[in-house]
């Protein structure tokens, strides 16, 4: 096979400038790289990598070919037109993909192509609407089903950002909580599944023009909405027969915000909206816990199954999650839970090509795993893992009993590699720390993990340790103690864009990142045990792995400390802020989080502090013994007194702007040493480059200065 010719390889690289640590113009320059999807033999896989240049102000993207006998990578093709590929068609290399963009500049558009011979794209489909997460499979007549979605209007018409006509006023009204979400304001025009037919026409294919909405319409109280509104095409499925379409949604019959429980739905390509039916619908099945979220449902290899995970708790949107599958080729759903005892939350299920196995990935001890789980697993039945390190971004089934799999660790920014379905044979196709130029130097030895005990949990807490550039442990290092958001999420052996340790680390800190109460990976218990108690089980633990590092780690200096976190990390930097512990540090950091938690109800799931705060606000909320008066920082204003940095953004919908104006102003009248940095356009997370920048740069400044790393003369 011959491949168009590449103007660079990204093996080729081999002669690495000598960089030695990684700062944050480095990091956010490097490669961004997407998971690798393999070609249906399981010769090549596609994947996008996408840098930035500091000069010019632009990113740039490629598709890549990964030859896996070989390890070869040749650029394919410029990603900025071509944003999604699905492999289907006569050949091995045949691919469907998905441009950006149309001739009518109101949508979309479909073309059939090869990958061995790019030339040779045709346009199949011009669609008017803002459509993405292409699927498509093949049917018995050789004609190509796909789906795809797009916002709708409540007609069911899909919606176009650039032809919509705006109102002439710029009102909003709400008649029922769940008015905004994340960083957007909540409108009529909501998510829907759509899906058409290029029928087989000689050598090529045509397309009739008419798209069907599956999603619009299911119930006339509070529509439906799949994907959920920051979803994408994982909460959807079409069967690889092309007949049938299974798509979840929240349960239509409950008020938004204050519930997480979702259904899946199953509709055949031929019906609409009207057919839908829900497969699981609460109390419907013979698993009286099958009651919360559902997600990723995945069609079975003969189209006979569906499999998915669901959670329990109605209104809890960390439970753990329990793997069903369900038979949906006749007149009842059988439903059938597998590996129910399991302690883990599996997710992103995918049927091994002979139907016998389930893969899943679970956060699992720090890290995000690769599980099998046959289809006849007991309750009982303990998964094995078959990945190690890191966190999984995507895996798919090669031929021979193999997978490829796309990770990410604190080290790497990508690895690529194959591994057998036992967990063996593990073999490298990409490893980015070892090409990129921003990554050079960079390795596990760099990152090790300890266990401590705690007096809030039977079983021993973990936490990361990272290592800066040129460790010496007879030398002396001022600690980063930086705290996980959520609280019911975990530091995990990944890498990030956003909260990269080894970039901290290099500044000239030794970075510790420790998994306290609510940390997920653990076992559920671990998780739940966060439930009213915010201000007590998670900063005890956060003590306890200061107090294990102090007697255990002479390389670290502890009076240079500094902490950070965001988000829940950031609430807690604001409750150690107030507390003797925040003593123990040079400087503080607060990005988004939470400065009076009487305020929270001002986020958008509430949901999350009816369960976080043991059930809704109420006038009770403002006394002590309720979680949300016991818990709140501002009660601890008088103590503050350590340097803090402070971050807010106006986009995060999650946790006001108000609550960092709020510290800040506090900090300021007390006249403690602080700052304020504010996005205008960024949300809960800082993602635009040029901003990030400038976030690391002021960030590190501040506790640079403190730590007396930099011998700044103001941290001003
Ligand atoms: C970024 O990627 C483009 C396209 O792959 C490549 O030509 C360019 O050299 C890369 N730039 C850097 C700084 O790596
Ligand atoms: C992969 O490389 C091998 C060895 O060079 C070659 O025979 C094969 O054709 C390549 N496969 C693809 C899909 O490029
Ligand atoms: C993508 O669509 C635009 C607009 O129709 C067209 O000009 C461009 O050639 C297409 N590119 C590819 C790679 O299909
Ligand atoms: C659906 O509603 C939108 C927005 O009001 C409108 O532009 C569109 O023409 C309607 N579609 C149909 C089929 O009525
Ligand atoms: C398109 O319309 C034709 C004729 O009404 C119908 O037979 C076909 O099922 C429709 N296809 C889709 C995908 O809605
Ligand atoms: C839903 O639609 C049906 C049929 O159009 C109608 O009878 C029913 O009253 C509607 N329900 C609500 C709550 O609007
Ligand atoms: C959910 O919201 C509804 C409507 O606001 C309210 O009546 C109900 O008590 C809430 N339930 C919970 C569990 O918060
Ligand atoms: C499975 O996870 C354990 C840690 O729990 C690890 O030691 C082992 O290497 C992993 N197995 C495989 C096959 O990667
Ligand atoms: C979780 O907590 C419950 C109740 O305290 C206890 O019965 C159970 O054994 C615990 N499970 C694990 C795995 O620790
Ligand atoms: C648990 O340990 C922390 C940190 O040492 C301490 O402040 C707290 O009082 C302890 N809790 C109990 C119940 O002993
Ligand atoms: C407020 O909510 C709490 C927790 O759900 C409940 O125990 C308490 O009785 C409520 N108080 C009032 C005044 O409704
Ligand atoms: C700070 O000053 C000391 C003493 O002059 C010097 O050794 C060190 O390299 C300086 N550090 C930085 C970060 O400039």
């Amino acid at each position: 096979m011959k491949w168009p010719t590449a103007s660079w390889a990204l093996a080729a690289l081999a002669a690495l400038p000598n960089v030695l640590a990684i700062d944050p113009k480095g990091l956010l320059a490097a490669n961004r790289y997407s998971g690798a999807q393999p070609n249906p033999t399981g010769e090549f896989a596609l994947f996008t990598s996408s840098n930035y240049s500091w000069d010019t102000g632009k990113s740039s993207s490629v598709w890549n070919v990964l030859n896996l006998t070989t390890g070869d990578i040749s650029v394919w093709g410029p990603a900025s037109e071509i944003s999604e590929i699905v492999f289907i068609g006569s050949k091995p290399t045949s691919i469907l993909y998905l441009n950006g963009s149309n001739e009518n500049g109101d949508g979309v558009s479909l073309y059939t192509s090869d990958v061995a011979s790019p030339d040779s794209a045709t346009l199949v489909a011009s669609l008017s609407g803002d459509f993405s997460g292409l699927k498509a499979a093949q049917t018995k007549s050789g004609d190509i089903n796909f789906l795809l979605y797009s916002k709708a209007y409540p007609n069911g018409t899909a919606y176009s950002e650039a032809t919509a006509v705006a109102p002439r006023s710029t009102a909003r009204i709400y008649e029922a909580i769940y008015a905004r979400h994340w960083d957007y304001w909540l409108s009529e025009v909501k998510q829907a599944v759509f899906g058409g037919a290029l029928t087989k026409n000689g050598d090529g294919y045509s397309y009739g023009g008419n798209l069907t909405n599956y999603v619009t319409g299911i119930h006339n109280v509070t529509y439906a909405e799949s994907p959920l509104d920051l979803n994408g095409a994982d909460d959807y499925d079409l069967s690889p027969d092309g007949t049938k379409i299974a798509f979840l949604t929240k349960d239509v019959n409950l008020p938004l915000a204050n519930f997480t429980s979702s259904q899946i739905y199953l509709v055949p390509f031929d019906g609409t909206a009207k057919d839908a039916v829900p497969i699981n619908a609460r109390g419907s099945t013979k698993y009286p816990e099958q009651q919360g979220a559902s997600a990723n449902p995945r069609f079975s290899p003969d189209s006979s199954k569906v499999a998915w995970t669901q959670q329990s708790g109605i209104s809890y949107e960390s439970d753990r999650s329990i793997l069903y599958t369900a038979k949906v080729d006749g007149d009842s759903f059988d439903v059938t839970r597998l590996a129910g005892d399991w302690d883990r939350s599996p997710a992103l299920p995918l049927w091994s090509q002979d139907g016998e196995t389930i893969f899943v990935d679970a956060p699992d001890l720090g890290r995000d795993r690769v599980f099998s789980v046959p289809v006849t697993a007991a309750d009982d039945y303990k998964p094995k893992n078959i990945t190690d390190e890191g966190v999984v971004a995507s895996f798919y089934n090669l031929p021979e009993g193999k997978l490829l799999v796309s990770d990410s660790k604190i080290w790497t920014s990508r690895d690529i590699y194959t591994v057998s379905t036992e967990g063996k044979d593990v073999k490298y196709l990409l490893q980015a720390n070892k090409v990129d130029d921003a990554l050079a130097g960079l390795g596990p030895e760099d990152v090790g993990e300890f266990y401590y005990s705690t007096n809030t949990s039977e079983i021993q807490q973990q936490a990361w340790i990272v290592y800066p550039e040129g460790f010496d442990k007879s030398k002396k290092y001022p600690l980063a103690y930086i705290i996980h958001g959520g609280p019911q999420g975990a530091h995990f052996n990944s890498w990030s864009t956003r909260w990269n340790f080894k970039v901290w680390a290099d500044q000239g800190y030794v970075v510790i990142a420790p998994n306290p109460t609510a940390s997920s990976g653990w076992g559920q218990n671990l998780t739940d045990a966060i439930q009213g108690r915010w201000g007590s089980y998670p900063l005890w633990d956060v003590v306890h792995a200061y107090e294990h590092a102090k007697a255990n780690f002479d390389f670290i200096d502890f009076d240079r400390a500094i902490e950070a976190g965001a988000s829940f990390g950031g609430y807690m930097t604001n409750w150690i802020q107030g507390h003797d512990f925040g003593r123990n540090f040079k400087a503080l950091v607060t990005h988004d989080g939470s400065t009076s938690t009487l305020n929270q109800y001002a986020s958008e799931e509430l949901w999350f502090m009816n369960h976080d705060f043991s059930g809704p606000f109420n006038s009770s909320s403002l006394k002590p013994g309720s979680p949300y008066y016991d818990w709140n920082p501002i009660n601890y204003v008088d103590n503050w007194a350590t340097p803090h940095f402070v971050v807010h953004n106006d986009l995060d919908f999650r946790l006001p702007v108000s609550e960092g104006i709020l510290l800040f102003n506090l900090l300021q009248v007390k006249g403690v040493p602080s700052k304020f940095l504010n996005f205008p356009d960024e949300n809960h997370w800082v993602l635009n480059r040029e901003n990030s920048l400038v976030w690391h740069t002021e960030i590190f400044k501040w506790i640079n200065y403190y730590s007396g790393i930099s011998n700044a003369t103001s941290p001003y």
